[in-house]
């Protein structure tokens, strides 16, 4: 598919739409040997050879991208109200990327952005199981029971049972309440292979505690990267994109 050189430059991420034209009215990038002054050109990313300085502008058709998300932002590629994610990828100029999946705006941790549709389709099917392992504080102290009937399956309303989860315990402590007084907490991790609305809070209510607190921290073979502060992103390596694409 053609585009304005331009264009194509700033989704390699070689600057803005305005450095951009600057240089190449100055005679700084080449289509096929012969060089191009003109950002307006169209070019077939697939078969021309670009060249910026010298220097081969490699065309990337799919890109992958890791954010923490954080809470207070939707997962949404516009909104006209609430800060996106998308407003996130400021720095990045790719047009066409969206967001795998949705977290809840309170809902923080692993979120995957790319422009690679089937592998966005894969990794949400619900034929696909991939694993999703999210971290939690919940309200109360977590139960053998209630890891037994999470692995069984609950009912959330809808019309099967949850698929088997995983409840792993990672800690109870005592905590004050809103109204002072004394509860307990507890942090857990959750592995499930779906993708439900709110499944993970509908889950915990369903066995009569709730969710205070919610990160995604995988996502199949994908580990959030801890060195991420939340609201930063990352393209993923190559080692990261080959745990995706069986
Ligand atoms: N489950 C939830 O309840 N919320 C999320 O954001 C993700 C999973």
């Amino acid at each position: 598919m053609k585009m304005r050189l331009d264009r194509f430059l700033s989704e390699m991420g070689i600057g803005t739409r305005s450095q951009l034209k600057r240089m190449c009215r100055a005679g700084r990038v080449t289509v096929n040997g012969m060089v191009q002054t003109s950002p307006e050109f169209h070019v077939d990313p697939e078969t021309d050879r670009i060249t910026v300085d010298g220097r081969t502008a490699v065309y990337d058709r799919y890109q992958y991208y890791m954010m923490n998300k954080p809470a207070g932002v939707v997962t949404a590629t516009r909104d006209p109200k609430q800060k996106t994610v998308m407003d996130l990828m400021k720095q990045v100029h790719r047009k066409d990327l969206f967001p795998v999946g949705r977290l809840d705006i309170d809902t923080e941790g692993l979120l995957l952005l790319t422009n690679d549709g089937a592998l966005a389709n894969r990794l949400l099917s619900p034929k696909h199981h991939a694993e999703k392992v999210y971290r939690a504080i919940v309200r109360g102290r977590m139960t053998v029971e209630m890891a037994e009937k999470f692995a069984e399956g609950v009912d959330i309303g809808d019309e099967t049972l949850t698929r088997p989860a995983k409840l792993d315990i990672v800690r109870m402590f005592p905590d004050r309440n809103d109204a002072g007084e004394e509860g307990w907490r507890s942090e857990i991790l959750l592995t499930i292979t779906e993708g439900r609305y709110h499944q993970v809070k509908r889950m915990f209510l369903a066995v009569g505690s709730e969710v205070l607190f919610l990160r995604r921290e995988r996502m199949g073979g994908l580990s959030l990267d801890r060195r991420l502060a939340p609201g930063e992103v990352r393209r993923l390596t190559e080692e990261e994109i080959r745990t995706l694409i069986p």
